[in-house]
């Protein structure tokens, strides 16, 4: 019997060999130690996805102890809730990341990229993380937000303290539950500070009276200005990076982009796809659930393995393969339904924009593979170092 532990270092390193055996030994693996169901298979994740009354968002969607629960100690907005709660919220932010007002938003992401990496051009070698693939999800988050460029470095060190976890930690740590509040506190001051002057941007836009029919509170806002970071940010850097590694591994799709045979966005797809930064979620059973001869119990927890549907040859054929080309479209990596991303259109051309730019300056980079180093997190896959030379 196959034992899968998601903080285990073998996860964080290679979690697709123990995927492929979970998804052939049975439809549901138990841990009873940490007291979780999970599914790998691409058409139970789906079906669960789908399944939000039985599948319930209410406690979180990450594992972790004081992220879970009730009494959460650090909160996710709407992502945790359920209908209807989830229904009001979700639409009274969706209209900002509408496809229009996404592809607006265009020229201003790649004048940030283009800004972060001519920089670059030049440097020999530099870290991914550090210079570009860090950045440029926080100053996008940042500037829909409004939050002032002096502040933004401080932003994302809390940021990154919220997510980063050492070797065997199984939960938040101090350091990130202390970042967690500096986080809430900054914008506390700043949704007062754009109530008492408006600016063009969401947050102003968010506070103003044409949705005082159905306005949301000072703390739904804070909720959804930390949503953002906590959802926004990690995820969309660790695309970028992932993108870049993968290629740099397999000189077949490299030449495919050199030639012009594949597209930034058939890149950043297969991406999604192959490697996914967002690899499991949380739900909470609402009721017994019957699947695969056993029961998953009312009040238990099942983790969504979306990295290991991704991976499942019953939709993807050679899904072990990064092949750019490929028919992507059934990929889990942004959800199903009712939570879908809101923020997908934007971090697909976050993620277009950036390789666009990238590969403009430095077609020939290579990965230096020696000073990668990856991040232990159960709930971001990728780097937290990419040393490159170009
Ligand atoms: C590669 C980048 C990203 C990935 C892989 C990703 C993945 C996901 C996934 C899987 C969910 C569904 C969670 C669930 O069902 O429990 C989700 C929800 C969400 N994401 Fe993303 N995301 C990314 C980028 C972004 C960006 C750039 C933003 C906004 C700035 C964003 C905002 C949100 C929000 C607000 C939700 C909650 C939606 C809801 O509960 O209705 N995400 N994301």
């Amino acid at each position: 019997m196959i034992e899968f532990n998601p903080y285990a270092y073998e996860i964080h390193e290679d979690p697709y060999p123990i995927y492929a055996r979970l998804r052939s030994e049975a439809p549901v693996y138990r841990n009873e130690e940490l007291d979780f169901w999970a599914l790998a298979r691409h058409a139970d994740v789906l079906a669960a996805f789908k399944d939000v009354k039985r599948f319930s968002n209410r406690f979180g969607v990450s594992i972790d102890p004081s992220s879970y629960g009730p009494h959460a100690r650090i909160g996710t907005s709407f992502l945790a809730m359920d209908p209807p709660e989830h229904t009001r919220m979700r639409g009274l932010v969706s209209r900002s990341f509408t496809p229009r007002r996404v592809r607006e938003m265009e020229p201003r992401i790649r004048a940030i990229a283009v800004q972060r990496l001519d920089r670059l051009v030049g440097a020999g070698s530099f870290d991914v993380i550090g210079e570009f693939a860090g950045k440029l999800p926080m100053d996008v988050i940042s500037e829909m937000l409004g939050v002032p460029e002096a502040d933004r470095d401080e932003l994302r060190t809390w940021a990154d303290l919220l997510v980063h976890r050492e070797e065997g930690m199984m939960d938040v740590p101090r350091e990130g539950a202390a970042a967690f509040r500096k986080i809430l506190d900054y914008f506390t001051e700043l949704i007062a500070e754009r109530r008492k002057k408006p600016g063009g941007d969401l947050l102003s836009a968010l506070l103003e009276p044409a949705c005082a029919e159905d306005r949301l509170t000072d703390k739904e806002l804070l909720g959804f200005c930390n949503l953002m970071i906590v959802a926004g940010n990690e995820t969309t850097t660790k695309l970028i990076a992932n993108a870049l590694y993968w290629l740099d591994r397999t000189p077949t799709q490299r030449a495919r982009i050199a030639s012009g045979q594949a597209t930034k966005s058939q890149w950043v797809e297969e991406t999604l796809r192959f490697d996914n930064s967002t690899q499991m979620l949380v739900r909470t059973l609402a009721e017994d659930v019957p699947l695969g001869g056993t029961t998953l119990e009312k009040g238990g927890r099942a983790l969504l393995l979306v990295g290991s549907a991704n991976r499942d040859e019953r939709v993807f054929p050679r899904a072990d393969e990064y092949d750019l080309t490929r028919d992507c479209t059934r990929m889990l990596s942004f959800g199903q339904g009712t939570h879908f991303c809101l923020g997908a259109s934007l971090a697909r051309l976050e993620g277009a924009v950036s390789l666009d730019e990238w590969w403009k300056r430095f077609p020939d980079y290579h990965v230096d593979l020696d000073g990668v180093v990856r991040v232990h997190s159960v709930n971001v896959r990728g780097f937290a170092k990419l040393p490159v030379r170009v």
